[in-house]
């Protein structure tokens, strides 16, 4: 899928970290999670030291998202998406399509399926996966929050 915009995809770097961490942490999603901009900062750092997956999005020269992914993250067989962002001013213009097609397209080489994690409550970003080919293959009640189950989302790629 296309993006509308000009967009360039290319790995994350240290210096991308501090803004990203701003990003998540003045999200309402990871807010829920109690995701602090220190903690962000610390994970997307252990992340980058562990040589995950992990590349931004970039449009005039601005970061606009970032994806999270482990090309062996589920079950021995499949990819996992960890964790997938775009900043409200980009949203809309195909980047998180983009984004979902680059890490798809890593994972491809060395696995035949990917998994994801959505929470039950976030709706739009059930939307996003059906419409990138997902499909809802479970639910973990409880899983990270109390009262809230993470729906588990699945697809094939090959
Ligand atoms: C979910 C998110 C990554 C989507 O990124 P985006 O760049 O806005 O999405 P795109 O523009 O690439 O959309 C791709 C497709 O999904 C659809 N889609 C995206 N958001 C949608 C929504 N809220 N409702 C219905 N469809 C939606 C788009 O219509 C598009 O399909 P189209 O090409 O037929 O129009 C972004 O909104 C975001 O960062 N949200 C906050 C954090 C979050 O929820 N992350 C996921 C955690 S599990």
């Amino acid at each position: 899928m296309p993006a509308k915009i000009p967009v360039q995809i290319r790995p994350m770097t240290l210096e991308d970290v501090p803004a990203l961490a701003r990003f998540i942490a003045e999200t309402p999603l990871w807010q829920r999670y109690r995701v602090s901009e220190e903690g962000a900062r610390r994970t997307l750092e252990r992340g980058l030291s562990r040589g995950e997956g992990l590349y931004v999005a970039v449009v005039d020269g601005q970061v606009a998202g970032f994806i999270w992914f482990l090309v062996q993250g589920a079950f021995a067989h499949s990819g996992y998406i960890r964790l997938i962002g775009v900043l409200p001013a980009f949203s809309g213009q195909g980047i998180g399509a983009r984004l979902m097609a680059a890490a798809e397209a890593v994972i491809r080489r060395e696995a035949h399926s990917v998994f994801l994690l959505t929470s039950d409550f976030n709706e739009a970003a059930q939307a996003f996966y059906r419409r990138l080919g997902y499909q809802q293959v479970g639910a973990i009640p409880d899983y990270i929050l109390p009262g809230v189950a993470e729906l588990i989302f699945y697809k094939r790629l090959w």
